[in-house]
């Protein structure tokens, strides 16, 4: 056998077809890329957006506190930190206030500085056992601002409520004997819409939107709008919106033209101010403390506390520091 020959079967066992394989070059995909006119370099030039169908909501019922849904199924805009701060402040300002947490990474707890592994009772229990809605509440460090503990058991809860008989309106029934004693109640959602969300949007006056000002802000908006009017449909006839509120916001000019558009797209729901990007904001959950404790004379301190005062005259609440 010749040294030549043994080469010829590796040159079969190659693999020819793998070189042969086309180049796949989208050219259609690439033709409209070029043409689409939402593609102009600069956004500020891009044609003027049509404004978001919205409902606006019903006055709060006399005696009771108003429920508002934090809501953006868009992840990481905000949702949990403007909860924890809006929240905080309110409560400085003398209001009685409930957070809410419907998400099962739990992190209204962690940013109150509440050891989870400790709570024996919260949202789930709120959800599936109403009867013990008292006993879900938790006294946080800050005076008159209790939370309702939410934590990895509520990813069960999902399925849990699938077979159960008016399964959207349990939160709202867990909520109902603890409305009197509060003025205001803040639930934070996940970024996804699942049964519980829907309780919280089943169980609320109104949702406020937490919307970055970056540039894929508004998508997804669109549906967030449609599930709004779907709930109001079907669910919860006085589901409304009562703010968006811009959050992160930076000293750029992709920012300020972002966060133009999104007022153009929310006419008379921007409740201003915006609240800056700012380290001290993302800092104070490690220490357990919201902004206004860990660096209230930050840009971020001061941005919750103007953003609270402002929330608060909308919603007809005490608005000045007590004390
Ligand atoms: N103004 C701000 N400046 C700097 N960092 C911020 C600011 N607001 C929020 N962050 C940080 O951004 C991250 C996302 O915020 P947050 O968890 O509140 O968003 P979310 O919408 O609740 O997210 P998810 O969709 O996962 O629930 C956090 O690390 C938070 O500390
Ligand atoms: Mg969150």
């Amino acid at each position: 056998m010749s040294v030549d020959s043994s080469d010829e079967p590796q040159q079969e066992e190659s693999l020819p077809e793998a070189k042969l394989a086309p180049q796949v070059f989208d050219v259609e995909f690439t033709e409209e890329e070029l043409t689409s006119p939402s593609k102009k370099a600069d956004i500020g030039q891009a044609e003027p957006r049509p404004a978001l169908d919205l409902p606006t909501a019903s006055p709060t019922p006399d005696g009771r506190a108003r429920v508002v849904t934090v809501i953006n199924q868009k992840g990481g805009v905000a949702k949990t930190t403007t909860v924890i701060n809006v929240a905080a402040r309110l409560a400085t300002f003398g209001n009685r206030v409930l957070v809410v947490d419907c998400d099962a990474q739990g992190n209204c707890a962690t940013g109150m500085g509440i050891d989870k592994s400790r709570v024996r009772a919260g949202t789930r229990t709120l959800l599936l056992e109403p009867e013990k809605a008292i006993n879900t509440r938790h006294a946080t460090a800050v005076e008159n601002l209790h939370l309702v503990v939410g934590d990895r058991s509520l990813v069960g809860v999902e399925e849990e409520l699938i077979s159960q008989l008016g399964r959207e309106r349990k939160l709202a029934e867990g909520l109902e004997p603890l409305l009197p004693h509060y003025d205001i109640v803040l639930i934070d959602t996940p970024p996804s819409l699942g049964q519980v969300t829907i309780n919280a949007l089943v169980a609320a006056d109104a949702v406020l939107i937490p919307v970055q000002t970056e540039y894929f802000a508004l998508e997804g908006l669109a549906l967030l709008a449609s599930t709004i009017r779907e709930i109001r449909r079907r669910l919860n006839p006085r589901l409304g919106v009562d703010a968006v509120v811009l959050t992160m916001h930076a000293p750029t000019l992709l920012n300020a033209q972002v966060a133009a558009q999104i007022r153009e797209t929310f006419p008379d729901l921007v409740v201003d101010p915006p609240v800056r990007r700012n380290i001290r904001i993302a800092e104070a959950p490690s220490h357990g403390v919201p902004i206004h404790v860990h660096a209230p004379d930050s840009a971020g301190g001061r941005d919750y506390l103007a953003l609270a005062k402002a929330l608060a005259e909308r919603w007809g609440l005490a608005s000045e520091v007590v004390g």
